[in-house]
């Protein structure tokens, strides 16, 4: 497929639907109302949905040099290193056996950096990325989304054997449907991802950002020899409610991680959306280039003190950054108040203060 060259952002890509307001109310609400349930259930003020875990990680964040205009913007405009916090998880609310296998996510948090900052985040001095393992979003818009979530979170804190089924599954139905060349994103959702190594999987924000005066999705992929041989290697969890925990811990106790910050430009408004965060863009029309590396050495991902810290203290949000890397669409748009509410449930709920940090922590 010929290759356009990158598309200019212009604000008349976005539309706001006029209900807008009120589908953002309805989500919010019905992530607070997961969160309610987690706590009662449990005594600690979870994540409304990522709750669980598994791995946090200290890395530096590399900007790459020589890098063509329409890249080096925002961030990547001038090679610089950062300092960088990682957190893997899995999408249920409620913290679950690793045998109900669901999909999983990667939050990334690069501290030090300067520039305009997006409303909200003035003060502040890190760019977030919050990524989920699979190309798009599985639903395009907040109004669909929150039609799908209200049956899924009346599910909170239920019927975990009955969970571990239906992941089983749904497996298998996946497993059948990607052995014909398909992929569901709905069925992943509901607990069928494959039982893989976490450390295999490229992260993307499924959702478009602004990459300064152009648009954009961004990707994290593995590129060391040890992450890249992880991929879709299985991981046995039977026994193991923690298993990919105890993988990945097992990794980095002797092994560092490289993966590659990439960045897919928009070069047509009628293939790469910004309203439909389910669009899967084409990547024969755009592929995703990288414009920075992450470096993480060998060490523990399941400290007391790390975990204590990015549980009680951190929140990781698409709209904690910079002004050139603003969030795009009606997705996006549905987290900025979804997100800072489910952040101000916690720390009250943990009589816990979050804030964005300036350093890392010593311990
Ligand atoms: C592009 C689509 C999305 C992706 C990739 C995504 C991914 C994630 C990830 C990885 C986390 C965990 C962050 C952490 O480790 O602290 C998270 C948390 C969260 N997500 Fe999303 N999410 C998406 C869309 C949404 C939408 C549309 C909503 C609701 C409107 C939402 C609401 C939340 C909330 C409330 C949290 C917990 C935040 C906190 O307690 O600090 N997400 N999401």
């Amino acid at each position: 497929m010929a290759q356009n060259p990158p598309l200019r952002f212009d604000p008349a890509f976005e539309t706001t639907p006029e209900d807008e307001a009120e589908t953002q109310r309805g989500l919010t609400e019905a992530m607070l109302g997961i969160q309610r349930t987690t706590h009662a259930d449990t005594g600690y003020a979870h994540r409304a949905v990522h709750a669980k875990a598994h791995g946090y990680l200290r890395a530096r964040f590399e900007v790459l040099a020589d890098l063509p205009p329409e890249l080096a913007q925002g961030l990547f405009a001038t090679p610089a290193t950062y300092d960088a916090i990682m957190r893997f998880s899995t999408t249920p609310g409620d913290v679950l056996h690793d045998g109900v296998s669901t999909p999983r996510g990667a939050a990334l948090k690069v501290l030090g950096v300067p520039g305009r900052r997006l409303p909200g985040s003035e003060g502040e001095t890190t760019q977030n990325y919050v990524l989920g393992n699979s190309p798009s979003f599985q639903i395009g818009t907040a109004k669909g989304f929150l039609r799908q979530l209200r049956p899924l979170a009346a599910t909170t804190g239920r019927a975990e054997p009955v969970k571990k089924v239906v992941s089983a599954v749904t497996r298998t139905a996946e497993a059948a449907l990607e052995m014909v060349g398909g992929k569901s994103a709905t069925l992943t959702t509901l607990a069928g991802q494959a039982k893989t190594h976490l450390l295999g999987d490229s992260f993307f924000s499924q959702a478009a950002l602004l990459h300064g005066d152009y648009f954009a999705k961004v990707a994290l992929s593995p590129v060391s020899s040890e992450l890249v041989a992880l991929s879709e290697s299985p991981i046995d969890t039977s026994g193991h409610p923690d298993a990919l925990r105890e993988t990945v811990r097992d990794h980095f106790r002797t092994c560092p991680g490289v993966w590659e910050f990439r960045v897919q430009l928009a070069t047509d408004i009628d293939a790469m959306p910004v309203e439909d965060a389910a669009a899967m863009w084409p990547e024969d029309a755009s592929p995703y280039l990288p414009v920075a590396r992450i470096m993480a050495l060998p060490q523990d991902t399941w400290s007391d003190g790390m975990r204590e810290w990015v549980e009680d203290n951190l929140a990781f949000n698409p709209w904690t950054g910079l002004a050139a890397h603003r969030p795009l669409g009606s997705i996006m748009r549905a987290r900025r108040p979804a997100y800072a509410a489910a952040r101000a449930y916690r720390s009250q709920g943990n009589g816990a203060e979050i804030s964005e940090p300036t350093g890392m922590p010593t311990a």
